[in-house]
């Protein structure tokens, strides 16, 4: 990707069908892929979130950064990741995305988990997280999987989403 087209890039925003994908593994372990990652941190950081994947940029590529919880000055970035571990106790909290505007979700998830993946040398890695980092690895692992916190909202989440949802949905169309 040149540079150019990394500057472009932006956060794309539900409905964006592109953020329903299931994203393809990262084969080649470039400078372009460590540029986009260096994007996709910039990109996060300006929207002030705590991870960012890939498909809401528009790459439909397995990759995600996030920040580290407690030092939002550093992030990480995982690779082709897979989840483990996930069978212990769950918890529910409120999740909003960055590519989801003004939506916020009750979302249960197990409260620790592993992850591994590659790193951008192509190495693998893997580490162990609880409470909001494990949470922020889930949601991002969603993503990479076209899955969205509006596919696990309850009823009462439903209702209180559905005019933020409706403004998304008509904006995007027109
Ligand atoms: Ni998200």
């Amino acid at each position: 990707m040149t540079s150019p087209e990394l500057e472009s890039l932006t956060i794309i925003k539900y409905p964006d069908p592109r953020l329903r994908k299931i994203c393809e593994p990262v084969v080649e372990f470039d400078a372009s892929l460590r540029a986009l990652a260096d994007r996709m941190i910039v990109l996060m950081n300006q929207a002030e979130g705590i991870g960012l994947a890939a498909p809401q940029v528009g790459i439909l590529k397995q990759m995600f950064v996030c920040a580290i919880i407690g030092k939002p000055k550093d992030s990480m970035v995982f690779v082709n990741p897979t989840l483990a571990d996930l069978d212990g106790e769950a918890e529910a909290a409120e999740e909003g995305c960055l590519s989801i505007p003004e939506v916020t979700v009750t979302v249960k998830r197990p409260v620790k988990c592993r992850i591994d993946a590659h790193d951008l040398d192509g190495n693998p890695v893997a580490f162990e997280a609880t409470e909001l980092m494990a949470r922020c690895w889930q949601h991002e692992c969603d993503h990479l999987n076209g899955r969205l916190i509006i596919d696990r909202m309850s009823p009462a989440d439903r209702v209180a989403n559905r005019r933020a949802l409706k403004r998304l949905e008509s904006r995007f169309g027109g």
